[in-house]
């Protein structure tokens, strides 16, 4: 059996123990730096050894490749202040540090000013400050540092043990299970039926799919992972057969890129040892950015064997009341009265009220699941 090559020909990993004290200084990162700092280490983002330097985050601003031409869609950056970007200098080996712990260390190669207004542009088509991933591009210091990175420890876990898996465990576990084919799911909500059933399709012909929910940062109004980690597991437990999927945590930062970080979430996946990759309507999108289907367009950009990892392109799909059942445009003759549709706004909404989406567009199990999590979350707040 053979499963999928890295992105780039290797598995990077960035975890050591070479905890010397030869520090020169200290960079303070925020939770997305953080987390790109785990996920360089544990072989995900490979073949990132760190943090961009500037002719790679040019050529990806650019081309959507880094330097020697490898397909790379989103800018991975450690972004400083002036004062502090004053005092680093090449060569020097500088802690990474969040809230006091040392994280791990960076070999700094280079520091460069980055034309913001470009990134933003390339990147997420918008230099509208309403965007969130432009607003936070722009809320960060404005000199990024460069250099390969060494990683001593990993951060709290938010979630169940078993639900963290890197890149060489995913890998090892599909090739215990016989996983040749696996498809991977990105999601930063909860899955409903449309998501299930995009799942469930590509589940008819591959061997098995990688549920790999992003938990990292996401905007405040998007539902919170540890509720949206209860509810993958009572649909998994209600709805799918265990021997054929694995649930486990994506901790990345959403960044709402729209196309660009459709590319970058399939090849992360391939990381993790998908062979295939679900791209349904206006993935990772945010507001009216993007056309529907831009986030599968912007495969056709690179040559099949570049990306390697194959991509599943699905319509919108919806729950039919004349089919009774899951269609799309692909399949289902009937008028739109007939098609349920609910906004992410719109159900949002309905749940923080307590009010129940209808069964054709999500399970009551997981129905439930959403309205006593913000119920509590709510209460927190108000006691
Ligand atoms: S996100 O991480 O891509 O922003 P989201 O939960 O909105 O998460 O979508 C997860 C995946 O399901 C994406 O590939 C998206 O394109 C797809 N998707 C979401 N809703 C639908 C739908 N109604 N029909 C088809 N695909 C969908």
């Amino acid at each position: 059996m053979t499963i999928i090559t890295p992105h780039g020909g290797k598995l990077i990993n960035k975890w050591s123990n070479n905890q010397q004290e030869d520090f020169t200084g200290s960079i303070e990162l925020d939770a997305m730096a953080l987390s790109d700092v785990e996920l360089i280490a544990n072989g995900a983002y490979s073949p990132l050894e760190g943090f961009l330097n500037q002719a790679d985050y040019d050529s990806v601003v650019e081309n959507l490749r880094l330097a020697d031409g490898t397909p790379w869609s989103i800018p991975i950056t450690l972004p400083v202040d002036e004062a502090k970007a004053a005092e680093l200098q090449q060569g020097n080996r500088v802690k990474l540090v969040k809230d006091g712990k040392v994280y791990g260390a960076i070999e700094v190669s280079d520091i460069y000013q980055p034309d913001k207004e470009k990134e933003a542009e390339n990147v997420y088509l918008t230099t509208d400050l309403d965007h969130p991933g432009v607003k936070k591009l722009f809320g960060r210091p404005d000199h990024y540092v460069a250099g390969e990175i060494e990683v001593f420890q990993s951060s709290t876990k938010e979630h169940d043990d078993r639900f963290y898996l890197d890149p060489a465990e995913s890998r090892e576990l599909f090739q215990q299970l016989g996983w040749e084919k696996v498809v991977g799911f990105q999601t930063r909500n909860p899955v409903h039926r449309a998501h299930e059933y995009i799942q469930k399709a590509a589940l008819e012909t591959v061997d098995g799919l990688f549920l790999n929910p992003l938990v990292g940062e996401t905007k405040s109004d998007d539902i919170p992972s540890d509720v949206r980690m209860k509810s993958y597991q009572v649909l998994i437990d209600n709805y799918y057969p265990k021997d054929r999927v694995t649930l486990a945590v994506f901790t990345a930062a959403m960044r709402y890129a729209g196309p660009r970080e459709a590319i970058f979430h399939a090849i992360v996946r391939k990381n993790f040892g998908c062979s295939h990759f679900i791209v349904g309507r206006d993935h990772a999108g945010v507001g009216d950015y993007y056309g529907t289907y831009d986030a599968q367009k912007i495969f056709s950009h690179f040559e099949e064997d570049e990306l390697d990892i194959t991509p599943l392109f699905f319509e919108h799909s919806f729950y039919c009341k004349a089919c009774e059942a899951m269609a799309s445009h692909k399949t289902c003759p009937h008028e739109k009265e007939n098609h349920v549709i609910l906004s992410g706004t719109k159900v949002r909404e309905l749940l923080r009220n307590g009010e129940k989406p209808p069964k054709t567009f999500s399970r009551p199990e997981v129905v439930e699941i959403l309205i006593d999590g913000l119920q509590e979350k709510t209460a927190g707040v108000k006691g």
